[in-house]
């Protein structure tokens, strides 16, 4: 349909060029990431962000290039849980694309809280200016090749989710919960939320479940446990892992220095491991090349002939 300019001022046109710009800019970048996890939950303060930046540093600990992308503008907490400082630069090459910020050489982070002032701008942010800011959030990263993408959501199935699951296609969800029936009870509509906007559900994790006694180290079960386990089982969904309640995961998330960085071993980070296997397993990402591979002097390819994942890589 025309303007009232009778469809020479091309205001429509140049605006649906610009449309078509961006969801070029967004394919291109999704293209270049294997594969894309949205953390959620139905509940706050079930230990989703405690999930994703575990579960992000896990990935990276194992070789593979990892973002991290905070869209809870509520509670914006990975910058504050890996004690990340400064802000993001202008971009720097010729595309235009922002860098996101460099937590080490596998993980790449960018947070909603380096788009608002100050935490109290939050409540002013309307669904629609949200919603742009998570499509900025992959048409205007320099991502690069990622093997993963860790997307931690706020809570519930609002506007964040919902625009995640629009612009990202193929991006799946991980649905983190405690093992109360409350909690439970928040689940079944995160995953009923996945089933509307058909994403796909990579599994559930069960967070808090039991404390471990810091005294003799054996479990207690304060809010049961397994009950994210038997969800998961009744609704045919794989189960991902249980994580006890640590009350050195607390510290760590304050001090910002993420658990899965430490070097102790406790049944916690034990856990953390585990999630991060089964992930690994679940959702492959074809690994660096191993450092034992032969490779044949003169083509400098691999000696498989073409098979191994060196080459799937390339
Ligand atoms: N397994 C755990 N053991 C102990 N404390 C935890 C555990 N998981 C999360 N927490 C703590 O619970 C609080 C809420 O976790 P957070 O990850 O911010 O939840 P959400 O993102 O779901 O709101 C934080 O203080 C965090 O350190
Ligand atoms: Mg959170
Ligand atoms: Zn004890």
């Amino acid at each position: 349909m025309a303007g009232s300019c009778g469809g020479s001022c091309g205001t429509k046109e140049s605006q649906q060029a610009a449309a078509a710009q961006k969801e070029l800019a967004i394919s291109r970048s999704l293209g270049k990431i294997k594969n894309k996890i949205l953390v959620m939950s139905g509940k706050g303060g079930v230990g989703k962000s405690t999930v994703s930046v575990n579960l992000a540093l896990g990935l990276a600990k194992k070789g593979y290039q990892v973002g991290l992308m905070d869209v809870d503008i509520h509670g914006p907490d990975v910058v504050r849980m890996l004690n990340m400082t400064g802000s993001l630069e202008p971009p720097s090459s010729p595309d235009g694309l922002v860098p996101p910020l460099k937590y080490n050489d596998n993980l790449k982070v960018v947070s909603l809280e380096y788009m608002m002032r100050d935490r109290d701008e939050a409540i002013i942010w309307r669904g629609p200016l949200k919603i742009q800011a998570i499509r900025q959030f992959v048409s205007d990263m320099d991502w690069g090749e990622l093997d993963y993408l860790v997307i931690d959501a706020p809570p519930g199935t609002g506007d964040e989710p919902l625009s995640v699951a629009q612009t990202i296609p193929h991006v799946k969800a991980i649905v983190v919960t405690t093992p109360q029936k409350v909690a439970l009870a928040d689940v079944r509509k995160s995953i009923n939320f996945c089933k509307t906007v058909k994403v796909e559900i990579a599994g559930v994790v069960e967070n808090m479940s039991g404390l471990i006694c810091p005294h003799c180290k054996e479990t207690i079960n304060i809010f049961k446990t397994g009950g994210g386990e038997a969800l998961a089982r009744e609704l045919d969904l794989p189960f991902l892992g249980k994580i006890p309640m640590d009350p050195m995961v607390v510290l760590a998330g304050d001090d910002g220095t993420p658990y899965l960085s430490s070097d102790a071993d406790s049944p916690a980070i034990q856990a953390f491991d585990k999630v991060v296997q089964a992930i690994e397993n679940r959702l492959p990402a074809v690994a660096k090349a191993p450092v034992t591979l032969k490779m044949t002097a003169s083509e400098g390819a691999c000696a498989c002939g073409g098979s191994c994942p060196s080459q799937a890589r390339k």
